[in-house]
């Protein structure tokens, strides 16, 4: 019983976004735009802290982020879907 706890959070661990490696990747791809901590760069640009823009599925954030939008250019062939999926664990962070 102990053990598949255990081993139920070994796999959990290793299947969660990293928030950190998130974190570092939107320094570099992301914030110019949106900006350090979420608070928006260029106009017409979702505040993170309040949320704007984040109100939906990671799967649906990541078809926008993957495919771009407006003026945000797309990241396929960028970033991996797994480090966007660690972006957005961030951005969820930040409001
Ligand atoms: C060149 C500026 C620019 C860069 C760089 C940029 N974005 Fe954006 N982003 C925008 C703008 C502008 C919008 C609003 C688009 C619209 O709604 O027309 C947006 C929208 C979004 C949204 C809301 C998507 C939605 O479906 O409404 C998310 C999430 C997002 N950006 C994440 C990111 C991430 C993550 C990165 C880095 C990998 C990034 N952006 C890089 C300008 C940028």
């Amino acid at each position: 019983m102990l053990a598949a706890l255990l081993l139920a959070g070994l796999v959990g661990t290793a299947n969660a976004a990293d928030i950190a490696k998130g974190g570092t990747l939107y320094a570099t791809h992301c914030a110019t735009c949106h900006g350090a901590n979420g608070r928006p760069v260029m106009p017409g640009t979702p505040d993170f802290r309040r949320m704007q823009g984040l109100m939906r599925p990671d799967m649906q954030l990541l078809n926008s982020i993957r495919a771009g939008k407006g003026t945000m250019p797309a990241y396929f062939g960028v970033l991996r879907d797994r480090e966007i999926l660690d972006i957005v664990a961030y951005l969820r962070t930040l409001s």
